[in-house]
């Protein structure tokens, strides 16, 4: 089962994908955590990719499909994988179709803008595995700290309202074209990738219940 992730930033893909990943033992591959990743290795690809994230804008189109296409040719997705934050933007799109990266499904996450900023802003996220938390919305058991690892949970650095606007802006440019896209292709039918839409306003579990339905279907 290959799966995408679409929607803006702070839609809610790391959390779903962390449902996904248990249900079918697939991993998942966030592109934001591997370039976080680099940043903090400050390897060649986290400094180029560092400036950039913080001004809320896209990595080159060549280096992300590099990074992408050598992290699924890794045996632990032999079964599948789900894609969270790949691809975003049309030749990153067209990348995987012309490497036959067959997609079985396309979920997109739609939340409002405004609804963003605020919910962002309440973030935490253990910085080794990528779980994500909030404040308010799921909480960890302890305040600051990872459930599963005691570790402190942190802030992101583009979790500042203005760069979270800036992200925004960037996904409505560049981003928000692939529902077009998948739509279009969904509708061919055939080997297509299904397409469904989910409402990421609603409750975290009931966003988890209607994607693993879906996916089942
Ligand atoms: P990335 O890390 O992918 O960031 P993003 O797309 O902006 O998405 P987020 O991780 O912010 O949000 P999310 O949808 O995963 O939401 P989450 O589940 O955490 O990318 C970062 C940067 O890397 C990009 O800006 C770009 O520079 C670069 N990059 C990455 N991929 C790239 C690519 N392919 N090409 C070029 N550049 C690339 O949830 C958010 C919060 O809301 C959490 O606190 C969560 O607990 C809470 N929450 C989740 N669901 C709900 C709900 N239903 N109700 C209430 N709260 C909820
Ligand atoms: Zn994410």
């Amino acid at each position: 089962m290959r799966i995408i992730l679409l929607g803006p930033p702070g839609a809610g893909k790391g959390t779903q994908a962390q449902f996904i990943s248990k249900e079918y033992d697939i991993p998942q591959i966030s592109t934001g955590d591997m370039l976080r990743a680099a940043i903090k290795e400050g390897s060649e690809l986290g400094k180029q990719a560092k400036d950039i994230m913080n001004a809320g804008g896209l990595v080159s189109d060549d280096l992300i499909i590099n990074l992408v296409k050598e992290r699924i040719a890794k045996p632990d997705c032999a079964n599948g994988c789900i894609l969270d934050g790949f691809p975003r933007t049309i030749p990153q799109a067209q990348a995987l179709a012309d490497a036959d990266v067959a997609i079985d499904h396309v979920i997109e996450i739609s939340v409002p803008d405004d609804e963003i900023v605020k919910r962002l802003s309440g973030r935490r996220q253990h910085p080794g595995s990528g779980r994500v938390y909030h404040v308010d919305h799921n909480p960890p058991k302890v305040e600051g700290i990872d459930d599963v690892t005691g570790e402190a949970l942190i802030q992101r650095e583009d979790d500042q309202e203005s760069t979270i606007r800036d992200r925004l802006a960037t996904y409505h440019q560049q981003t928000s074209a692939l529902v077009d896209f998948y739509q279009k292709k969904a509708a061919e039918g055939g080997d297509a990738p299904k397409y469904d839409k989910f409402d990421g306003t609603q409750a975290i579990d009931d966003v988890k219940q209607q994607i693993l339905t879906a996916l089942k279907g």
